[in-house]
């Protein structure tokens, strides 16, 4: 279970802060955390759950809607228990309104999060507040960073999606762009595995690519060159399919051990894959900013906790004048922080729900 205490900041919000409870169980991560005020982050527990999913090579719905119900309930107490750690003895009772993301994601998983959300605000009386999933990672920025200065561009690139979005004011946002296919991380993910790594892949892309000179191959950059926003890395995943292909390196389910004799090293070529990786995500995010005219964007997501992406977006935006913001790196994968630092912001407009929210798989267009 990771587990991230700390009381973060203040908030401005008048002398009793709200104190709220967010609940996350999009895709593979229960997370659970309670936040009060904008910025004072008492809890933070998320439990992943690759290793429930290793022997399926990906995640299968209906285990992962089974397993946020099985663990559900114990993180809410441990992330009571870490508050009271934290010097914060709070109680269900204390809470102001709970949040849940009701997308997007799979729809079991998103289903076990809000019924349990809605049962607590039902019980409790207290607000309800669907929040979504997009629109919260890049608020790890603001938990940690402060108030934004808008308007703002903001990539989001994960497992599950890959998107840039412009955001104006608090909840005035757009998605600008999007990946038309894969999304970054399941791109890195999937290359990681065709070289016999478990998933996530990308902490060990991200090794090598840190560990390893990018220029002895070439991978295409896709649609780094086009007009819009918009991504594709599936196009990219293959290309390594092939590279594999014509240079022998183990293909998916070979033992480690025949790695030996290889003709070619995975170091370089995981960095020379990366580096047009972080070369899509860096190129599009700085076109999007010149677009909108922002002076600031911020990264999110999974792939934010690359050291590789965050060298190469700290390069580009020094260079054109950005202002960069990154969380840190337990705050860029799925967690339920981000969802409570938004939910902060919406219960302060008075912005709730009631207990007709629903979920949904997609994000509408
Ligand atoms: O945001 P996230 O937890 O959720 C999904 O949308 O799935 O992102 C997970 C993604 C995976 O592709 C994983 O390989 C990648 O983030 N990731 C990283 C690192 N940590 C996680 N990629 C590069 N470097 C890392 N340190
Ligand atoms: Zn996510």
């Amino acid at each position: 279970m990771r587990q991230q205490p700390s009381a973060t900041g203040s908030s401005v919000v008048g002398s009793r802060r709200p104190l709220g409870l967010a609940i996350d169980t999009t895709f593979d991560d229960t997370s659970v955390a309670l936040v009060r005020g904008r910025r004072e982050l008492l809890a933070n527990v998320t439990l992943s759950q690759y290793a429930d999913h290793a022997e399926f090579g990906g995640v299968v719905p209906e285990r992962a809607s089974r397993k946020h119900l099985e663990v559900i309930h114990p993180l809410i107490d441990a992330a009571l228990a870490q508050a009271a750690e934290a010097g914060a003895q709070v109680t269900l009772d204390d809470l102001d309104y709970v949040a849940v993301s009701n997308l997007p994601g799979l729809l079991g998983s998103i289903l076990v999060g809000m019924t349990v959300a809605k049962s607590l605000a039902y019980l409790l009386d207290i607000p309800l507040i669907g929040i979504n999933h997009i629109e919260a990672h890049p608020y790890a920025n603001f938990l940690v960073h402060g108030d934004p200065a808008f308007p703002l561009v903001h990539l989001v690139a994960a497992g599950g999606h890959t998107v840039l979005i412009h955001q104006t004011e608090h909840f005035r946002w757009r998605i600008v762009g999007r990946s038309v296919d894969d999304a970054a991380g399941e791109c890195v993910d999937k290359v990681a595995k065709m070289f016999g790594h478990p998933m996530p892949g990308g902490p060990v892309v991200d090794r090598m690519a840190m560990a390893h000179a990018s220029g002895a191959y070439d991978f295409p950059r896709p649609m780094l060159n086009g007009p819009d926003l918009d991504f594709s890395f599936s196009g990219l995943k293959t290309a390594m399919l092939y590279f594999l292909r014509d240079h022998g390196l183990p293909t998916p389910g070979e033992a480690a051990g025949d790695r030996i004799s290889t003709p070619i090293e995975e170091g370089p070529v995981l960095a020379a894959f990366f580096a047009s990786v972080t070369d899509v995500l860096v190129g599009k995010t700085l076109r999007a900013a010149r677009r909108y005219g922002v002076r600031a964007v911020t990264v999110s997501g999974g792939l934010a906790a690359s050291r590789k992406l965050r060298q190469c977006f700290e390069a580009a935006c020094a260079q054109a004048g950005l202002r960069l913001y990154y969380p840190p790196p337990e705050l860029c994968t799925d967690n339920a922080a981000m969802v409570g630092c938004l939910a902060a912001y919406r219960y302060e407009a008075g912005r709730f729900d009631d207990l007709s929210l629903e979920g949904y798989p997609n994000l509408p267009m």
